[in-house]
């Protein structure tokens, strides 16, 4: 694992939003594992950005996104589906039919959880994962207790959880208390990780999930057991971190970072 710290969030979405849009540009068919929630806003404005101006191209790109609530169709202004579309997929020049979320209102939820698991696999797997991380400790909707080896399933949301996302609903009581998520397992397979965390309110759990032991508890230290995993902070989000000397010096001297240093 490494932890890039930038001064801001503006800096810090950038880096995430250029990372992903080097990786499109190197594999034109990658699959894209996609977040959603306000830590994602500002990338994907930026993704759509550098489609329009700097020919990003997507047309090839699939995606797989982590997680969708339970209960609500694709056509619900607070399902992740009508985020992914609104904030990203509408604009961009990517193939509909090569997104993916899991369907909130599946019938049968459990297979619809395991035909997930099956799509992912005959995409060949997800090449760059993009995360953020919530107050719970969670990673996707990877919930305290979720099982290291956990698959998608899903997974009963915490009071915490509920209390982060409700004020997003109207009226908040309508949010879900249950979603649709991608495992743990499943996410430490893709082949890079990429964890986007800002603001000081993610400094504590963030220090916990890079730092911290290992532990069910908090779903992000799973990312500490990934061979290729890039955490992006900004200071605020780094407050607490310990090590933050050593990852400036990462940064500031590795050279796979060299052409990122002056890019704000
Ligand atoms: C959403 C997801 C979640 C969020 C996390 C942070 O698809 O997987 O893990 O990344 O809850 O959300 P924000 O960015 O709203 O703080």
């Amino acid at each position: 694992m490494e932890v890039i710290i930038r001064p801001t969030a503006e800096d810090a979405a950038f880096l995430t939003a250029r990372l992903i849009a080097d990786a499109v540009r190197e594999n034109p068919h990658i699959v894209l594992g996609l977040a959603t929630g306000r830590t994602m806003t500002r990338v994907y404005e930026l993704l759509v950005d550098m489609h329009q101006n700097k020919a990003l191209d997507f047309s090839q790109v699939a995606t797989f996104n982590l997680d969708e609530y339970v209960g609500l169709a694709p056509e619900n202004e607070n399902s992740y589906r009508y985020y992914m579309n609104q904030h990203l997929f509408s604009r961009i020049n990517i193939n509909p039919k090569n997104t993916s979320l899991p369907y909130g209102i599946a019938k049968d939820l459990d297979s619809e959880c395991r035909q997930y698991e099956q799509k992912i696999k005959g995409r060949g797997g997800i090449d760059l994962q993009l995360l953020g991380i919530g107050r719970s400790g969670h990673i996707g909707f990877n919930e305290p207790m979720s099982a290291m080896f956990s698959r998608t399933r899903v997974k009963s949301l915490t009071p915490e959880t509920v209390a982060q996302n409700a004020p997003l609903f109207n009226p908040p009581e309508s949010m879900p208390r249950r979603a649709i998520t991608m495992g743990v397992g499943t996410i430490l397979e893709s082949r890079r990780c990429l964890m986007l965390a800002t603001g000081k309110e993610k400094a504590e759990v963030l220090a916990r999930a890079v730092e911290g032991p290992l532990s069910a508890m908090i779903s992000g230290t799973a990312l500490q057991l990934h061979p290729k995993c890039t955490v992006i902070v900004d200071e605020p989000a780094a407050t607490r971190l310990t090590q933050t000397e050593y990852y400036r010096w990462v940064f500031e001297n590795e050279p796979d970072w060299d052409k990122y240093r002056d890019a704000e």
